[in-house]
């Protein structure tokens, strides 16, 4: 069965063995309740490393005081099992005081990148992430970290940070996996009821419906944005936080589609917040 470590000396310790026999080590940070959008980071983990690192961690300092941090869906035991069926080697499931213990002052805060998007409503989010990842990319040290496009924001802005701190880290970038009817897979959706599931199938409809129009040679934002919008609207549980088309690597807003591009939905339904993407290079 896989090895589930609590603490920052242990899991060092275990890694530091592993490096002293030459092994690669290969890290999927994660909040847990994992689905197969996780677990195709995880195969690519053990596809490419001679070791792997799944850190299960509902991190407190990225949830705002307002967001679903007491109701996030926690199930260590079944995360145990999927881990350990795709090959992980072991699990780092801290507590929040160990990663944030009496004292604790330091944040990692980026100025750009952080703005547009998600940015935009979670004006403290990006800091939490960023921070958590440095601690977890300090603890672990691996050689490659897995990160998926599902938040498309997150990679971009991990990428930059691997950057600005000389992290000596490959950041790999997963596609989203989605449900057969094209939901993108999340935690999340656990929160919805049926009625709000079938809702939910709006943000990828609206995604199908921008990436086409984009793959067939549309060239104005604006227009491809007003588009996603009406659709969305056409669906009465579903309200809007935005429709965004920005640059894949800067995350600014961009007034004309070309290079790499990255069109972001996200939206309230009900009260569950849902978000999706497609990223193109035109
Ligand atoms: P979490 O939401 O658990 O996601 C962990 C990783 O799984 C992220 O890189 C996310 O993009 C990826 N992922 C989630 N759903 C996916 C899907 N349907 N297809 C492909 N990849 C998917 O993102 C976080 O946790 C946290 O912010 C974290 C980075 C762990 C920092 O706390």
């Amino acid at each position: 069965m896989i090895l589930i470590e609590n603490t920052v000396k242990k899991v060092r310790e275990t890694v530091k063995e592993w490096k002293s026999q030459g092994l690669t080590v290969g890290l999927v940070p994660t909040m847990g309740y994992l689905h197969e959008g996780h677990q195709s980071l995880i195969k690519k983990a053990v596809n490419e490393n001679d070791r792997v690192v799944v850190s299960i961690f509902v991190n407190p300092i990225q949830f705002a005081p307002n967001e679903d941090l007491e109701t996030y869906p926690r199930d260590l035991e079944k995360d145990s099992l999927l881990c350990n069926s795709t090959g992980a080697d072991l699990i780092f499931h801290p507590q929040p005081e160990e990663m944030y213990p009496d004292g604790f002052s330091t944040q990692v805060v980026m100025n750009n990148l952080t703005a547009e998007l998600c940015g935009k409503t979670r004006p403290t989010h990006f800091s939490g992430v960023c921070t958590v990842v440095s601690k977890l990319f300090n603890i672990v040290k691996p050689d490659r970290a897995y990160f998926g496009e599902k938040d498309a924001q997150q990679l971009a802005i991990i990428k930059r940070l691997v950057k600005d701190l000389n992290f000596d880290i490959e950041i790999v970038g997963c596609p989203i996996v989605r449900e057969a009817d094209g939901l993108a897979k999340s935690s999340r959706n656990t929160y919805l009821n049926s009625s709000e599931r079938k809702a939910a199938l709006i943000l990828s409809k609206s995604i199908q419906l921008g990436k086409k129009m984009v793959a067939d040679g549309e060239k104005s934002s604006q227009t491809v944005i007003n588009a996603m919008t009406d659709l969305i609207k056409t669906e009465s549980l579903a309200k809007i936080d935005y429709v965004s088309i920005v640059n894949a690597e800067t995350i600014e807003s961009v007034d004309t589609i070309s290079g790499e591009i990255l069109t972001a939905v996200a939206v309230y339904i009900g009260k569950t917040r849902l978000i999706d993407n497609f990223m193109i290079t035109v």
